[in-house]
C-alpha cells in the first residue's frame, strides 16, 4: 500500500515541524525569561551575595592576582609559585567550578597548591557568595 505509507510519512513530517516549533517557542520563552531578569545567570543570584563577593575578591583576592585576574597583583611578585593568569583558557575549560570553590574556601594548601593561597574559612557557610567569588574569577577567560 504505497499510498498508505505515503500518508504515515507525511503525518510523521507534520508532527516532528509541530515538535520543532513547540521547541522554537519554549526557548524563545525561556531567552525572554533569562532577559527580563537582567541578563545571563544573574536572574537566579541574591544581589547581597553579588555584592559580597565582589568586596571579598577587591579586599582579599585582588592583592595576589590583580584587578583583572591576570595574577599580577602586588602581592604576587615575591610569591613561588606565581597564581596563574585566570585568562587561561586551558586551565578555564579543565578546571570545574567546585575546584575553584574548593581552594577559595579550604586554601591552597588543602588541594596540594602553595599554601600562599590562603583559606577563606569564613565563606565555608556561605554558599552563594562562593558561587559569585567562582563567577569572578570565570568572568576573565
Ligand atoms: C597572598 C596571595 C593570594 C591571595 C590573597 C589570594 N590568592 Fe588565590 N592563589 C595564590 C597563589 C600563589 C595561587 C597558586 C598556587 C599554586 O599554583 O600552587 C592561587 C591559586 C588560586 C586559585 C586556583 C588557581 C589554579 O591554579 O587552579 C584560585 C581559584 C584562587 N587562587 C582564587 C583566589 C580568590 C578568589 C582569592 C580571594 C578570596 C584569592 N585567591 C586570594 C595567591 C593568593
Amino acid at each position: 500500500m504505497p499510498l498508505a505509507s505515503g500518508n504515515e510519512e507525511n503525518d510523521h513530517m507534520r508532527n516532528a515541524s509541530k515538535t520543532l516549533i513547540s521547541s522554537f517557542v519554549l526557548a524563545g520563552t525561556f531567552a525572554l525569561a533569562a532577559c527580563s531578569g537582567g541578563g545571563d545567570k544573574a536572574a537566579s543570584a541574591n544581589p547581597e551575595a553579588v555584592k559580597e563577593a565582589k568586596q571579598v575578591w577587591e579586599t582579599r583576592c585582588v592583592t595576589c592576582h590583580g584587578n583583572n585576574g591576570l595574577g599580577d597583583g602586588p602581592g604576587a611578585a615575591a610569591l613561588n609559585p606565581k597564581p596563574r593568569s585566570f585568562s587561561d583558557k586551558q586551565w578555564q575549560m579543565k578546571t570545574k567550578d567546585e575546584d575553584i570553590s574548593k581552594v577559595i574556601v579550604e586554601g591552597g594548601k588543602a588541594v596540594g597548591m602553595s599554601e600562599a593561597m590562603a583559606a577563606n574559612p569564613d565563606l565555608a557557610d556561605k554558599p552563594e557568595v562562593v558561587d559569585e567569588l567562582v563567577k569572578i574569577v570565570r568572568s576573565f577567560k
